[in-house]
């Protein structure tokens, strides 16, 4: 059986959580291994909509384990209403079939002011982060002063280690002149929340090894995607982890050796949410994918930006992934349209490049070179076999491979669980 790394491609929200949740039926284990509950991943079945922030998409297969490894950061408060909101929509968790790493780091109520305090410092320069946190909590594992899910077992210990990087983070935002976080007040609920994830602990990366070594199949739920990466992304217009495939090794403790495939999501054009470069961004295209209902966030809520698939991105994204296949969704928001262009190079001081640059000036003299393909103008989300697909939606895949040299394996031509199709 398979070990398989989801990653998204472009700038997160490809729908990689449909795309996880089409893969789980031959899976045995789902797991995140990154990112936060800055996350939020759609999955609709039989027209309910379930949107997972920490939970792994695994979660809504009955028969299925899920985990959440060491790499995750994690929000006490936020994953028990996620938890509770799922509960109430019918889906069963439990210790038995949810394992939280006692090494993922945690997120406190400080790290979210902190996080306000930095996007307001940089006023226009803002990144547009989720607000949840993200950025503070890696900063402090990083800076070796995080606390880990573990500590949670320790209440008194916890509850001094929390007062004291709480008072730290109150040092620096009375000096921003922001409100500060009063301790007492917010750590009962906090600590309430904590107590009830106590009982999921676990050490993740025995659990993985032992289900693999097992024969068992591991499917890992990326969030995020390549162009926030914290290294490979648009920096500083990036997220605080390794979004890319590497990130799922060292989130989760699995070594690279046994990883099967990796699949690269990607949406049929591009979107991003929050600040920074966007090559291929279209004010009219955005309005016609929004008037559609299309492209609102799943955490936040906020309108995406859109525009045109951008194959620069995309090759590159094939490059620091090792992608095996590729996964193309929302093929339908496509449908409407007579002409579609694609990005197949960026025009920078003069010159032809064909990879992305590394910094924002140099990204600021990027534009974009179109490549102008003929649409299919017919509705394909009621069509159920690849080979259905129309002629020009099939030569808009065939670019995609010529670009990437992946085949497309996946296509999404809604959001529904049956709305993907497999290339048969
Ligand atoms: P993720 O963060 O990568 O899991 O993606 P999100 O769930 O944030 O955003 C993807 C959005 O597109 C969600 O609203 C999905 O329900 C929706 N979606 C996914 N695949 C398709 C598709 O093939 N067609 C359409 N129309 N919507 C899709
Ligand atoms: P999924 O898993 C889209 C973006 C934010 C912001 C930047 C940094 O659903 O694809 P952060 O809160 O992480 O410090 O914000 O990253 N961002 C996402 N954009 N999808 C996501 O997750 C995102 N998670 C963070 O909008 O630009
Ligand atoms: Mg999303």
């Amino acid at each position: 059986m398979p070990n398989i790394i989801i990653v998204g491609a472009q700038w997160g929200d490809e729908g990689k959580g449909k795309i996880v949740d089409f893969l789980t039926e031959t899976s045995d284990v789902v797991a995140r291994s990154q990112g936060g509950n800055n996350a939020g991943h759609t999955v609709v079945n039989n027209d309910t909509k379930y949107v997972l922030h920490l939970v792994p998409s695994g979660i809504l297969w009955e028969d299925k384990q899920c985990v959440i490894g060491n790499g995750v950061v994690i929000d006490p408060i936020g994953l028990v209403q996620e938890i509770e909101t799922l509960e109430g929509q019918g889906v069963k968790i439990s210790p038995e079939n949810l394992t939280i790493s006692e090494r993922a780091h945690i997120t406190l109520p400080a790290h979210r002011s902190l996080d306000a305090a930095r996007e307001a410092g940089l006023g226009q320069k803002k990144i547009g982060t989720t607000g949840r946190g993200i950025g503070p909590t890696y900063a402090d594992k990083a800076l070796r002063t995080g606390l880990r899910m573990a500590h949670l077992r320790d209440p008194d210990t916890f509850r001094e280690k929390a007062r004291v990087r709480t008072e730290e983070a109150n040092e620096v935002l009375k000096g921003v002149g922001l409100e500060e976080v009063d301790f007492d007040a917010t750590f009962p609920e906090f600590e309430k929340a904590a107590k009830r994830l106590v009982t999921h602990l676990g050490d993740t990366a025995v659990k993985l090894h032992t289900a693999i070594k097992g024969g068992k199949s591991v499917l890992f739920e990326g969030s995020q995607g390549t162009y926030l990466d914290i290294d490979h992304g648009t920096y500083p217009f990036v997220t605080s982890s390794n979004t890319t495939a590497g990130g799922a090794c060292t989130g989760s403790g699995v070594s690279p050796r046994v990883i099967d495939c990796v699949v690269g999501v990607a949406k049929a054009y591009t979107t991003r949410v929050g600040g920074g470069p966007f090559i291929t961004e279209d004010a009219e295209f955005s309005a016609k994918l929004h008037a559609l209902g299309l492209e609102f966030g799943a955490t936040t809520g906020r309108a995406r930006r859109c525009g045109w698939l951008d194959l620069v991105l995309l090759r590159y994204a094939t490059i620091v992934n090792g992608f095996d296949e590729i996964a193309l969704t929302i093929l339908d928001g496509l449908d409407d349209m007579e002409s579609i262009q694609v990005c197949v190079a960026y025009e920078f001081d003069g010159n032809t490049i064909t990879t992305p640059p590394s910094t924002m000036e140099e990204w600021a003299r990027c534009k974009p070179v179109y490549e102008t393909l003929p649409g299919w103008l017919s509705d394909t989300t009621g069509i159920r076999k690849f080979s259905d697909l129309p002629e020009n939606a099939r030569a808009y895949l065939d670019k995609v491979t010529e670009a990437t040299d992946v085949p497309v394996t996946l296509v999404g031509v809604g959001p529904d669980r049956e709305q993907t199709l497999r290339r048969d």
